[in-house]
């Protein structure tokens, strides 16, 4: 059937060939439509071991707790129910939505969080240590081959360090205030709610021990220290993929307003506690700390409320004068 979809492309594009080609109407405003990077076929994985290896490392994105969460049966390094997926959307495939697009052509790769260069095994055990509250598997455990091996696959063709269309954030427009916690509420309440649960702890599948819906804070959540913690990160993420089964990064539910609000209401330490993480030792180099890092000290004056909550245009302001980095 694809063969045959590919067949017919050609035959079209050669009729489109013999026509004259048009110069382009230069009156007309320009309008950038992204033509998004697409992720191999999983048809395409091959029946071979190295496919097999392939394979098992798309299930372990997808049900990593089945297999190495607190009660997995090959081992215990997941400390929660989440999944790689739960964040990771479509096994890591859909733009917009954290996926893999270009990470394996990317890594080994400096890392301001830890200050040195991490290896990708280091950075999958990151998301094992924080996102799932878990401790790190060893290099050459045949489950993180696994994962290294369907990463590579993932990003083939994507040359050394390349970046491709939609495989960062959807940009929003920051608003020019604080985070509106009560207006986050509002927003959780109506949009949030039915999957996520009142107090934010998610549902159970029926095995009592994965989720249908991920929980979002608590105890059985992302540690403070994942990057699902700061709150542009977040509300980029949640603009362009939540409420799961209504949006997508073209066509999203919530205003960049509500999802800015939402997110700092998800991650409101204050109200919504996490699993501990020690995060004095990141960001060894205070100058690289991205803006909405939730822990000081900061290597410019604005305090640590700011940095949860916004308004983050003074901080970039102040960072660009003074020749800092403005990232998120
Ligand atoms: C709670 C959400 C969450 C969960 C669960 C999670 N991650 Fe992540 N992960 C993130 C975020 C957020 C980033 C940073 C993405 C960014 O900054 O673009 C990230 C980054 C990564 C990266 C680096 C991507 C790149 O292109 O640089 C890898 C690899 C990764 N995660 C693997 C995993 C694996 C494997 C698991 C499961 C064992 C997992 N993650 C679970 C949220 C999560
Ligand atoms: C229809 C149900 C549904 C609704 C409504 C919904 N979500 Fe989700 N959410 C999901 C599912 C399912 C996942 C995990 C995706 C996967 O595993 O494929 C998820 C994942 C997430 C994650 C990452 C995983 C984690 O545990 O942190 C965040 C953050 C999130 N949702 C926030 C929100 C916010 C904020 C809203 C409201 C604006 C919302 N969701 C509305 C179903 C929903």
């Amino acid at each position: 059937m694809r063969k045959y979809i590919a067949v017919l492309g050609i035959v079209l594009f050669g009729f489109g060939c013999q026509e004259t080609p048009k110069a382009p109407e230069k009156t007309e405003s320009p309008q950038v439509v992204p033509v998004l990077h697409k992720a191999p076929d999983t048809l395409d994985i091959p029946k071979d071991k190295t496919g097999d290896m392939i394979r098992y490392g798309r299930t372990l994105i997808q049900n990593f707790p089945e297999y190495l969460g607190p009660q997995g049966t090959i081992g215990k390094y997941g400390g929660n129910g989440l999944s790689c997926q739960n964040c990771h959307l479509e096994a890591g495939t859909r733009p917009y939505g954290f996926n893999f697009f270009s990470t394996h052509a990317r890594y080994p790769q400096y890392r301001a969080r830890e200050g040195k260069m991490l290896s990708l095994a280091d950075r999958v055990n990151n998301c094992i240590e924080r996102p799932l509250n878990g401790k790190p598997m060893p290099h050459d455990h045949p489950e993180m081959i696994a994962i290294l091996a369907y990463l590579k696959w993932v990003s083939q063709g994507v040359p050394v360090d390349a970046r491709v269309e939609g495989d960062n954030q959807i940009e929003i427009k920051l608003p020019n205030r604080a985070a509106d916690l009560e207006n986050g509420k509002k927003v959780y309440n109506q949009h949030c709610l039915r999957c996520h649960g009142a107090d934010g702890e998610g549902v159970l599948n029926p095995d009592k021990y994965t989720y249908q819906y991920p929980p979002l804070w608590g105890k059985k959540s992302y540690q403070p220290g994942s990057s699902m913690h700061r709150l542009i990160k977040a509300a980029q993420f949640i603009k362009a993929n939540m409420p799961n089964d209504l949006a997508k990064w073209d066509k999203p539910v919530l205003t960049d307003e509500e999802a800015y609000d939402v997110a700092a209401f998800v991650n409101d330490d204050e109200t919504h506690p996490r699993p501990f993480t020690e995060l004095a030792d990141d960001y060894p180099v205070i100058e690289e700390k991205p803006i909405d890092f939730c822990k000081g000290p900061y290597a410019d004056p604005f305090p640590e409320m700011q940095h949860k909550f916004g308004p983050f245009q003074p901080i970039i302001e102040w960072r660009k004068k003074n020749g800092q980095k403005t990232g998120y």
